[in-house]
């Protein structure tokens, strides 16, 4: 027996989150969809996904839960994989980075660099993102001098720091860039690669001394591995390279592609080839980023709290549609724009009026007319030749866009042929054809009809795992005749004289309206509309002023850059902030709402023109807004768009 060929697909590992939303669900789904589309296509497919569990952020929020950061992590892992499980991804295997198999991989891959001399100990000092838990030079941050990746905020830190000698393989990049024009899609990604490379690549801090949850560097203790070092290797060390069985490494690696949103390309596709030139490893044959799903405010993201929790969504519409509808709605490479009206659109449009009124209109006919029973006639129509024709073309057309791990375009082509095939149903008439007693016909284009179906379900179950089995149970297809991979594309593989077996509609249409407005009945009333006894609770509004004495208070963004408790004052926090130029002390009466690190960073409103105050012997110059009371407090913060100093009106 001949081997299968392999296909190898990541997703980026998930940080430690209790709350994945549909934006990181995208990525997975997508993974999962193409995984199942090569194994129907004979390939033996293998796709890793995991969890990225070290880093300072993980340590912080496991100490203020007071727990160990392992014993922290655990239970977040479990929630991520049963969050998979409910949108039925089917990966090979799950890494996470603090498991020994990873761990020994990158201190060797660590030490191996670093005895060649590619690795070197110095002393680092930079514009530090504490989210991404990267540092970079002046010329890289963007624009409001704010992270590249993420748009947040940058502080100025210094260490010593081991480095990779990331320059001297510049141009070793660049030529393999050119010679494999394909490794980085889509096209615009790539050029963009391009163009930070050739603006000059400077050698990356791999190693860190402030904080321990991490993979220790192994010829000096005190050292942590930077977590993107250490991530990006999950994706050889699940394979086990170097470790006693080594099949799966030798197997599957390079990486057929490795997928992730387009915020993380420029470490799959710089840097992480960039290790593997160092350490005489071949490189991954395609790097895919895919665009954000965005709110109306912007990205989907935790520290926004605009996040739409893919639970929720599964249990409302079901696992099927909300993987069509992710994969369908998200153009290649580009952003798309989730609103849950959208979401219902899809529903009713794509699944409920093309897809699955096909089905039903089609087994109808086929219990009205037929019996029930399904079978080629002896006559054709005039519109079959071109169905047929369109049929045959669609896995091709779908596959062209498949192998780009372009889904939503590949969608379309099925899509296509929903269409071609409710078209037919108008042009052939069937009821005419019954009517005027045309039997051969009519049970041609039934037939016509069925086979259709059995093949638009076929290629798109990699997309929806559980539509093949209701559909299989309508047109009554057994076990054997339901093969659902690619070979069973062959057109007549609808066994004749097959009983159909009619049953509810596939996809239910949603009456969002309605939907809506009985979410409002079930809703509590808005903060507006409390109820009177509860409204008089709020303190009483104070006497009016006019907008010039308004204009007095010069309120301005500040950027907390460094914060600490102030000594026996249980209540208060120092924080040095920064407006525009300037540098101030501001103490405040926060510190029971926050931690000082929990500050640093983050952009707050300062009423900087109020008369400066001595607090326990510090001069305070200004007064942070926050929101609440003596038992729930909360700084206003200002999105990072918006660069220290700025006045707020
Ligand atoms: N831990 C790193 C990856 C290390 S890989 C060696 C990480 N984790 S993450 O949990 O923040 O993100 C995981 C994936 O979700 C990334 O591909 C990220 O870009 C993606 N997304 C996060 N928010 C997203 C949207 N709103 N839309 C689409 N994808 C998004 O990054």
């Amino acid at each position: 027996m001949t081997e299968k060929p392999t296909f190898y697909i990541t997703t980026p590992i998930y940080y430690p989150s209790d709350k994945l939303h549909i934006g990181h669900a995208y990525t997975t789904v997508a993974a999962d969809a193409m995984t199942r589309y090569k194994r129907q296509r004979g390939f033996d497919a293998y796709f890793l996904t995991g969890t990225d569990e070290h880093g300072l952020k993980i340590q912080q929020r496991a100490a203020e839960a007071g727990m160990k950061p392992l014993a922290f992590v655990d239970g977040i892992v479990e929630g991520i994989q049963k969050l998979w499980q409910l949108l039925d991804i089917d990966y090979s295997d799950f890494i996470r980075t603090t498991e020994k198999r990873h761990e020994q991989v990158v201190q060797s891959l660590f030490k191996k660099i670093y005895e060649q001399g590619d690795i070197y100990k110095s002393e680092y000092s930079g514009w530090y993102c504490t989210p991404c838990e990267t540092f970079f030079t002046e010329h890289q941050l963007a624009e409001g001098h704010v992270c590249p990746d993420c748009g947040r905020p940058v502080q100025m830190a210094q260490e010593e720091s081991y480095f990779f000698k990331m320059s001297k393989y510049a141009d070793r990049w660049l030529e393999f860039i050119e010679a494999n024009p394909d490794f980085i899609q889509p096209e615009s990604r790539r050029n963009e690669m391009i163009n930070f490379v050739k603006q000059g690549l400077e050698d990356l801090c791999v190693s860190r001394t402030t904080f321990d949850w991490g993979i220790k560097v192994p010829f000096d203790e005190k050292h942590v591995v930077y977590v993107w070092f250490d991530a990006l290797v999950n994706y050889i060390s699940a394979l086990g390279l170097g470790s006693a069985d080594d099949s799966k490494y030798q197997k599957y690696w390079p990486a057929d592609v490795h997928l992730m949103a387009k915020d993380i390309i420029r470490f799959h596709a710089i840097i992480w080839p960039i290790i593997l030139m160092a350490a005489g490893l071949p490189l991954p044959k395609k790097v895919v980023a895919h665009g954000w799903l965005l709110m109306q405010d912007g990205k989907m993201s935790k520290s926004k709290g605009n996040v739409v929790d893919p639970v929720v969504l599964v249990e409302k519409y079901g696992v099927d549609a909300i993987r069509f509808f992710l994969l369908r709605e998200m153009a290649y490479g580009m952003d798309a724009n989730y609103s849950e009206e959208a979401l219902v659109n899809c529903i009713n449009i794509d699944l409920a009026n093309d897809y699955g009124n096909l089905l039903s209109r089609t087994t109808a006919m086929i219990e009205k007319f037929l019996g029930g029973e399904v079978a080629p006639g002896s006559e054709g129509t005039e519109f079959d030749a071109e169905l047929l024709a369109l049929a045959a073309q669609t896995p091709e057309a779908m596959a062209k866009y498949m192998d780009k791990v372009d889904i939503a375009n590949a969608i379309g082509e099925v899509w296509k042929l929903v269409a071609k095939a409710n078209k037919y149903i108008d042009d052939t008439a069937p009821w005419t054809l019954n009517k005027n007693g045309e039997r051969e016909k009519l049970k041609t284009v039934m037939y016509n009809l069925a086979e259709v179906l059995r093949q638009v379900t076929i290629l798109i179950s990699p997309v929806m795992p559980n539509v093949a089995a209701k559909v299989w149970q309508q047109l009554g297809l057994s076990a054997e005749a339901a093969g659902q991979d690619w070979q069973a594309l062959k057109w007549g593989g609808f066994p004749a004289g097959t009983k159909i077996c009619r049953g509810e509609a596939l996809f239910p249409r949603i009456d969002w309206e309605a939907a809506q407005a009985e979410q409002a009945q079930a809703e509590p009333p808005a903060e507006a509309e409390l109820p009177k006894a509860e409204a008089a609770a709020m303190e009483p509004v104070k006497p009016e002023i006019s907008i010039e004495d308004f204009e007095r208070i010069d309120l301005r963004v500040c950027q907390v850059i460094a914060c600490e408790k102030v000594k026996k004052a249980d209540k208060l926090l120092q924080l040095t902030v920064k407006l525009g130029n300037e540098e101030r002390t501001v103490v405040s009466g926060i510190a029971k709402f926050y931690q000082p690190e929990e500050l640093v960073g983050k952009q707050l409103v300062l009423v900087a023109n109020l008369k400066p105050a001595k607090l326990r012997g510090i001069e305070s110059r200004g007064m942070i807004l926050a929101a609440g009371d003596g038992e729930n407090l909360r700084v206003l913060q200002v999105p990072a768009e918006i660069g220290p100093g700025g006045s707020v009106r």
